[in-house]
């Protein structure tokens, strides 16, 4: 239904578009693992609280952390567990919601979340940075992106906004794939508001026989966690000693990756 994120709906036509591209999506994601592995050295636990499609998880692996992945969607759950096994990687896979992470506690040296500002609510989202809170051992850290210290003021998730409208068409023909008997063409449309951006995407499905269904779902690009307005929501919550740092990433631009620590 639009105006609803079903990541099991989104995952099941990501999986259909990877094996109609050839992009290799892992190594094309690695910088952010690579560069948090020569931040610790030996092998810290971690958590990839954001397993997907197992892309980072794999990668996490592969540079030396003892991870365990976790993902709410059974279709992320199943792809990650595959990926790893691929991989020939004996990693756990969870289901736990990031809210109730507390049933883990102290497990963890780092938490690593690439969706952590896609939550729109703020109420859902101290609740879930207190689970991560907990399933960290003290002195332990959340690793989160979006918010970059180095652009502190109010605005700075506005500008991101601004810039990404700009670049965006309000509608336009993602992809369009067959595979076998079964032809797919997602569409997108595009809507903002004043602190989100949301993609509205149409999947027309047509079968051997002719037959065709739709369906849909909305992804939201939440703008609002900034650095200036999630630092406090951090700290609320127990974080401390919040930082940036900076990487260049395989295209050569500079990518900000961010800690939030758990007190000793
Ligand atoms: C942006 S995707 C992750 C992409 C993945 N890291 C990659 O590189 O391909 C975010 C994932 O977080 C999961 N997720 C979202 N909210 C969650 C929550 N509250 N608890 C656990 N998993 C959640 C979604 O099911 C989705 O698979």
């Amino acid at each position: 239904m639009l105006g609803e994120l079903n990541w099991d709906r989104y995952w099941r036509f990501e999986l259909f578009r990877r094996r109609c591209d050839p992009l290799d999506f892992r190594r094309w994601k690695r910088d952010s693992q690579r560069e948090l592995k020569a931040l610790y050295p030996g092998r810290p636990r971690l958590l990839d609280a954001t397993a997907g499609l197992g892309d980072h998880t794999v990668n996490l692996a592969e540079e030396g952390f003892e991870v365990t992945a976790c993902d709410t969607s059974a279709v992320a759950r199943e792809a990650t567990a595959a990926a790893l096994s691929d991989a020939g990687l004996d990693v756990p896979v969870i289901a736990t919601p990031w809210a109730e992470l507390g049933a883990r506690p102290e497990r963890y040296d780092l938490v690593f979340n690439d969706a952590l500002h896609w939550t729109y609510d703020e109420a859902t989202l101290r609740a879930e940075l207190a689970g991560m809170l907990a399933a960290l051992e003290p002195g332990g850290a959340l690793v989160y992106f979006f918010a970059d210290a180095a652009e502190p003021d109010a605005g700075a998730g506005r500008r991101v906004l601004e810039w990404d409208w700009e670049q965006m068409s309000r509608a336009r023909v993602a992809w369009e794939h067959t595979l076998g008997e079964r032809h797919v063409c997602l569409s997108i449309v595009a809507e903002r508001g004043e602190d989100f951006i949301d993609e509205h995407h149409l999947y027309h499905v047509r079968d051997r026989s002719g037959a065709t269904a739709l369906e849909s779902l909305t992804m939201r690009r939440v703008y609002r966690w900034d650095h200036a307005r999630l630092t406090p929501l951090l700290e609320e919550v127990g974080f401390v000693d919040v930082r940036t740092d900076h990487f260049p990433n395989v295209k050569g631009y500079h990518f900000a990756m961010n800690r939030a620590f758990r007190p000793r």
